[in-house]
């Protein structure tokens, strides 16, 4: 799930850079077909390659920039010591859905190129949400130990982390606790 945070940043982020773009597009389409088979199965060994190679496809990808994904989960990690690609996975939806206006037209041309049903936003979220259910990923940051206690201490971390100067939208401290807040009770619909 962090190879496809990667990959999916990468993709989304507003600097310039086609050739990282390319590699991310495809590193999200292995994932998607291989991330389930080997989460089923840690014996097929052409999916665990295949996921080998889009994980240090992300990695390539990611020098076009991160986003908010990551720096909402950075602070997570380093207070809470949470699995990173865990955290990233549970942050992924809430994220996805505030670019929203930046990102839509990039994220149907995503949908077509990885083969959802349905070209749409809304298609590609609920194939995020399905995959993490598939992986048995929480929906929220509640379910991973986070106390609303100190959403304004991670919300500060978050606007300086590394990873913020390149999402699609610029974010606010307060924007990012609106981010941790709706993490944190499931909030899907703005
Ligand atoms: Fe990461």
């Amino acid at each position: 799930m962090d190879a496809l945070a990667h990959s999916l940043e990468a993709y989304c982020s507003p600097f310039f850079h086609p050739m990282a773009e390319g590699i991310a597009l495809e590193c999200i389409r292995i994932i998607k077909e291989c991330l389930p088979r080997v989460y089923e199965n840690g014996k097929d060994i052409t999916a665990r390659g295949y996921m080998l190679v889009a994980s240090s496809m992300g990695s390539t990808a990611f020098q076009k920039g991160l986003g908010a994904i990551h720096s909402l989960s950075h602070p997570v990690n380093s207070i809470y010591n949470t699995h990173h690609g865990l955290t990233n996975a549970v942050f992924m939806p809430y994220v996805l859905i505030k670019n929203r206006k930046a990102i839509e037209d990039k994220i149907v041309l995503l949908s077509k190129f990885i083969g959802l049903r349905e070209n749409s936003f809304d298609s590609f979220i609920k194939w995020i949400l399905d995959i993490r259910k598939q992986l048995n990923i929480p929906n929220t940051i509640k379910e991973i130990g986070v106390d609303p206690q100190d959403f304004d201490k991670l919300s500060k971390m978050a606007k300086v982390d590394p990873s913020t100067a390149s999402n699609p939208i610029s974010l606010s401290e307060d924007e990012f606790i609106e981010l941790y807040k709706s993490s944190y009770y499931g909030k899907l619909d703005n």
